[in-house]
This record gives C-alpha cells, sequence and structure tokens, in this order.
C-alpha cells in the first residue's frame, strides 16, 4: 500500500523546499503538482486553450526553463481555476500519490481533494512579506529582472484568487497539520515535517 504525504499551502511558503527534503529523507518519490500547472500555464501563454493544453500535457512540457517565471505563475493560477483543466490532472496525481515506496505531493488541494486518505497532511505557510522576500531571492539568484514589490503584489493576487475559486480552493484539510514557517529556517521546519511524518508512520 502506498504511504502519502500531502503537502499544501500558499505560494512560496517554503512547501516545495520542504516537500524535497522529506521526500530525500525517507526515501519517497516526490511530485511538485504546482509544475503541472504552470505547464498548462506556459502553454496558454503560447496560444493554446487552457483545456485542451491540460488534456494533452507531456512529460517534456515539465521541464521548460520558462515555468518558473512570474507571468507563468499568474497564467497557472488563472488556468487552475477552471474545473476542467483540473480534473484533467486527477488521475496523474493520484496514480503518482498511490506508488510504492511512499510519495510527497505538494500544492493546494493534495490533503483536500487529490488525496483526501493520505497517511500525512502538512499545511505550510508564512507571512506574506517572508514569503515575498524568499520568493524575491530565489528569482533574483535565477538572473530574472524582478522588484521586491512586483513579487509580494504577485502572490497576493495568486493566493486571493487561489482561495476565492469554487473549484479546489486553496484551504488547509481539517485534519492538516499548520506549519508556521515565519520565524523558521529551513532545517527547522524539515525537522518538524519528518517527526510529525514518523509519528503517523508508527
Ligand atoms: O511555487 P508557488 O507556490 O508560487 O506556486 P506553484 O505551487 O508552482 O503553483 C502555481 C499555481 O498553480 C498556483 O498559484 C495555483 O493557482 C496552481 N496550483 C493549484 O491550483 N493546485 C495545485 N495543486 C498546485 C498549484
Amino acid at each position: 500500500m502506498g504511504f502519502t504525504v500531502a503537502i499544501d499551502g500558499p505560494a512560496a511558503s517554503g512547501k516545495g523546499t520542504i516537500s524535497c527534503a522529506v521526500a530525500d529523507h525517507f526515501g519517497f518519490a516526490y511530485l511538485d503538482t504546482g509544475l503541472l500547472y504552470r505547464a498548462v500555464g506556459l502553454r496558454v501563454l503560447n496560444g493554446a486553450v487552457a483545456i485542451d493544453a491540460a488534456r494533452s500535457l507531456q512529460a517534456e512540457d515539465l521541464e521548460s526553463d520558462d515555468l518558473r517565471t512570474a507571468p507563468v505563475a499568474q497564467a497557472a493560477s488563472k488556468a487552475a481555476a477552471i474545473p476542467e483543466v483540473r480534473s484533467a490532472l486527477v488521475d496523474f496525481q493520484r496514480a503518482f500519490a498511490l506508488r510504492n515506496g511512499g510519495a510527497v505531493l505538494d500544492g493546494r488541494d493534495i490533503g483536500t481533494v487529490i488525496c483526501p486518505q493520505a497517511q500525512v497532511k502538512l499545511f505550510v505557510t508564512a507571512s506574506d512579506e517572508v514569503r515575498a522576500e524568499r520568493r524575491y531571492l530565489e528569482l533574483a539568484a535565477k538572473g530574472q529582472n524582478v522588484s521586491r514589490e512586483s513579487v509580494l503584489a504577485d502572490l497576493r493576487e495568486r493566493d486571493k484568487r487561489d482561495r476565492e475559486r469554487d473549484a479546489a480552493p486553496l484551504v488547509a484539510a481539517e485534519d492538516a497539520v499548520v506549519l508556521d514557517t515565519s520565524l523558521m529556517g529551513i532545517e527547522e521546519a524539515v525537522a518538524m515535517a519528518v517527526e510529525v511524518i514518523e509519528g503517523r508512520m508508527g
């Protein structure tokens, strides 16, 4: 039987870094589900219709260097509000979650919609300013020409859209453990996540 760790949270909350580290720690497979939506967003920016893009997504769509840019993130968030886009991506995510050997999935709706039966659910959050600073440093390190203000505005706009949409809105599952990383370094956050997961592994 699979062992699924669902890690949700708002933009740039640290969920990707934590997911990667815990997957590494336990030897689980890792899926960044945001990449699926970003790949759809990128194809929309290149002229595709969102639903068609989601239905015909290919592995190589996940490899573009452009996926981590702010315009693609915005296009992803717009496409992610379309129910048919979300439903086209469900089977792949669920199959990944149940693979042998354990899986970590991060996103917005993993604990609520994709894997309500996940053995572990974490909801990772941090203040808007801390998240914006982390994302700004990440994008600047990649040589992207962005300002702190534009990064903060992008996160707030996406979070609002992601929280207020009807289809699988961003919300903590009732049984999720909330991890506020505003005042934590990455090592501390990962250690806490590992502790929660170990507690559920029995
Ligand atoms: O890295 P960051 O947290 O900024 O974003 P991401 O996880 O790559 O997700 C990009 C966008 O995809 C989000 O703003 C959501 O609109 C959407 N998304 C979603 O709706 N459901 C998911 N499971 C993952 C991402």
